[in-house]
């Protein structure tokens, strides 16, 4: 039975809306044929020259309870080592919906700016993966920059979308390239690649607050040019 081209529209109409970043996670692992199917059809993601730079890790079980036993840890204690630099400094409208994406968060969880204790405990719920059974992370070879960091980034939507539409949730998340070398260390990963971010996934924990935001967007105008 093949579908109508509306229905095929619909249907990914569907997959992209319901795509959101989840912050809470049951404990269920995902069926191992299934795990291998989704990251083929992340491997379909377009690249520069077709170079397929990203190279993905992706991990479960032992070494991810070791990641997730140590990084809070490492990260109280200052030992947070990046790959690119990270300057989260935003002006004007940018600075804007930050501020407005952390509200939508926090006041989703009934937590107020002032209570900074609050946030930090959300902020921290970061590096033990929000509680998610796999984490991929996604890595370039060091000798490669913003051109081919372009390519990894299709691949991580081309991935999140594949996960909703297997019924699965995701997180894309800049802080865990806050412990590159630990991740290299437990992965047994040389110095020759480099960690971008990673992406916690697996089933939503539809029961945790934060998981009842729903980002909005600006109006299309705001970043989109039509020149007709
Ligand atoms: C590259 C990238 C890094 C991100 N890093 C984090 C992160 O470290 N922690 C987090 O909770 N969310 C992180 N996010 C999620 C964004 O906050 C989220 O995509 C944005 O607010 C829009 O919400 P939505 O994904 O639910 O549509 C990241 C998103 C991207 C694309």
């Amino acid at each position: 039975m093949s579908l109508t081209r509306s229905e095929i529209v619909q249907c990914f109409e569907e997959v992209v809306m319901n795509r959101r970043s989840v912050r809470g996670f049951k404990p269920d692992r995902i069926d191992p044929e299934v795990l291998t199917r989704i990251f083929e059809l992340a491997q379909r993601a377009p690249s520069n020259c077709n170079t397929q730079p990203w190279q993905v890790h992706v991990v479960s079980g032992e070494p991810l309870e070791k990641l997730r036993q140590a990084m809070p840890a490492n990260f109280i204690q200052g030992k947070v080592t990046i790959d690119y630099p990270y300057e989260p400094k935003y002006h004007g409208v940018y600075k804007d919906r930050q501020y407005d994406a952390a509200d939508q968060m926090y006041s989703s969880m009934n937590i107020e700016r002032s209570d900074k204790d609050a946030r930090a405990e959300v902020f921290m719920r970061n590096f033990t993966f929000f509680g998610a059974q796999h984490v991929a992370f996604l890595f370039l070879p060091d000798d490669f920059g913003l051109r081919e960091a372009i390519d990894v980034g299709m691949y991580a939507q081309n991935l999140m979308l594949t996960l909703t539409a297997f019924g699965m949730a995701s997180c894309p998340q800049t802080s865990l390239s806050f412990h590159a070398d630990m991740v290299r260390e437990v992965l047994e990963i040389d110095l020759s690649s480099k960690l971008l971010f990673g992406i916690s996934f697996g089933y939503e924990n539809t029961e945790d607050p934060i998981n009842n935001t729903r980002m909005g967007r600006g109006e299309l105008n705001e970043t989109t040019v039509f020149h007709r």
